[in-house]
């Protein structure tokens, strides 16, 4: 089992192989003596980095991940932690905008990237997305704004999420991206087929991968496709006496662009879900087993 980070590509910042999403930590209704202990609990299983972004729980999750952080000074630096910028919410925090959109200016990205330092109680990120593509994105102009970041030491790496492959290419033409944070899971196969995947494998920048287990989907949902597939995760983990959840990550991990997987549990049980799946190999007819429930069809 690999419990140190490794680097996302040459030079890049390097996460541990399971990543912690803060995304609903909001919604958790945590005191701030909880999030440390969930905190504290990832880095035990060898979880160390987090992944938040500015609007996470409407502007309000990063801070709380900081007020939690600053209970146990000397933590930060155990950490590897993730922010993202890029979207503008209507929300009470943001009085001046009227209306949801995407902004990749250099003015915001600085400004959301200092916010995040305050919020989150550091003086700097380990890693940088932009967390959307914007139909204004002029890749100069971003390009400047993270120079200046990396200049002033407050943002070590930068990447993207959510980018499709010429998009990707676009901006790593004048600033080199560590990583691109997509969907990814047995009930969103896009990336696989749509060019995404093969681009990280050929830069050999490891994606990031949200959604891993369909936000609960694959457990709950009780459409035709989700009863498909959880009834393979089922019949593979019996067979290899592990959990569903466990059969799920390891389908992941076998992609060989080396996936990172952004989990989003409260629980810390399924962390070690997904933390265990490190040490389960699918074999190419159990892989396309999960691939063929999810389809509906063989292989052509
Ligand atoms: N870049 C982007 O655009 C983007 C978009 C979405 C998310 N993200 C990032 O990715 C992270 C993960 O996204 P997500 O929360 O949608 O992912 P997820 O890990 O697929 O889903 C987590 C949800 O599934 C439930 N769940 C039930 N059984 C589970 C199991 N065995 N293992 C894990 N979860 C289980 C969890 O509930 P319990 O807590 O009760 O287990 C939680 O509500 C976010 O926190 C965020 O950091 C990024």
């Amino acid at each position: 089992m690999n419990v140190h980070p490794t680097p996302l590509c040459t030079g890049g910042p390097a996460l541990s192989p399971v990543v912690a999403g803060a995304w609903r930590l909001d919604s958790w209704g945590w005191s701030r003596e909880e999030r440390l202990r969930w905190i504290e609990q990832c880095v035990e299983l060898g979880i160390t980095s987090f992944d938040h972004a500015a609007v996470y729980g409407s502007y309000t999750a990063e801070g709380l991940f900081g007020e939690a952080l600053a209970l146990a000074p000397g933590l930060r630096n155990r950490l590897q932690l993730i922010s993202k910028c890029g979207i503008q919410l209507v929300s009470p925090q943001r009085p001046g905008t009227r209306l949801q959109h995407y902004d990749t200016s250099a003015a915001h990205i600085v400004a959301s990237a200092e916010n995040s330092l305050r919020e989150l109680r550091t003086d700097h990120l380990d890693l940088l997305l932009v967390h959307r593509p914007d139909a204004l994105l002029d890749a100069d102009e971003v390009a400047e704004a993270f120079e200046r970041l990396r200049s002033a030491g407050k943002v070590r790496h930068f990447g993207v999420s959510n980018f499709t492959p010429p998009q990707f290419a676009l901006l790593d033409s004048r600033v080199a991206l560590a990583t691109n944070q997509i969907e990814l899971s047995p009930l969103a196969l896009d990336a696989l087929h749509d060019g995404t995947l093969d681009q990280a494998q050929q830069l050999g920048r490891r994606p990031m991968i949200w959604s891993p287990v369909a936000g609960g989907r694959l457990f709950t949902g009780d459409d035709e496709r989700s009863r498909r597939v959880r009834n393979a995760l089922t019949g593979i983990a019996e067979r290899l006496g592990v959990l569903p959840a466990t059969v799920a990550y390891a389908w992941l991990f076998r992609l060989p662009s080396r996936p990172v997987p952004v989990v989003g549990s409260r629980r810390i049980d399924a962390l070690r879900e997904a933390w265990a799946a490190q040490d389960v190999q699918l074999d190419a007819q159990t892989w396309y087993e999960i691939w063929t429930a999810s389809t509906g069809h063989n292989v052509p």
